[in-house]
């Protein structure tokens, strides 16, 4: 994803969530944008941090498993210790939970809405080693501007 590219996204998250305070509608556009947005990904989603574990919340793929304790998988870790998930062969990470056995590589990024843990983003791709650097930095880019934008609103 170029500059150019992220600065749109931003304005057309801005523009989706303007206005709206129902969580849930602006959690779904936020997914769905940038389902439309990445190429060569299967799964993508929010998980909601609920007590201690993470809960299935908006997404585009296959149906996936509900909860996730804080520390397990991917997912798990990504919100125990708050901080991104760039795995290039999920096969090598040790106690990965497979949802579509097609993935390959996972981003997760978590959300953090006024410095406080909501949830994370979680990005599947079938290709190995998908998700670059430059791809986090992106990621990362948006979930901050969501997170921006819908501080102060209610979190799903
Ligand atoms: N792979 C994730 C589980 C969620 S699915 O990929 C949708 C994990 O290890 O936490």
């Amino acid at each position: 994803m170029t500059e150019a590219e992220i600065k749109l996204l931003g304005s057309q998250l801005q523009a989706l969530t303007e206005g709206e305070d129902d969580a849930l509608a602006n959690a779904a556009n936020f997914v769905a944008l940038l389902n439309n947005a990445m190429d060569d990904i299967n799964w993508i989603g929010i998980y909601v941090l609920r007590g201690d574990e993470l809960v299935l919340g908006p997404f585009q793929g296959l149906p996936a498993c509900v909860r996730i304790p804080l520390g397990k998988g991917v997912c798990g870790t990504a919100a125990s210790t708050a901080t991104t998930q760039r795995i290039a062969d999920v096969h090598d990470f040790p106690g990965h939970i497979a949802c579509d056995p097609v993935s390959r590589s996972e981003l997760v990024v978590p959300l953090l809405i006024d410095g406080r843990l909501v949830g994370v983003l979680d990005i599947d791709s079938p290709s190995l080693s998908r998700f670059s650097e430059s791809d986090q930095n992106c990621v990362e880019q948006l979930c901050a501007q969501y997170a921006e934008l819908v501080a102060g609103k209610p979190f799903i």
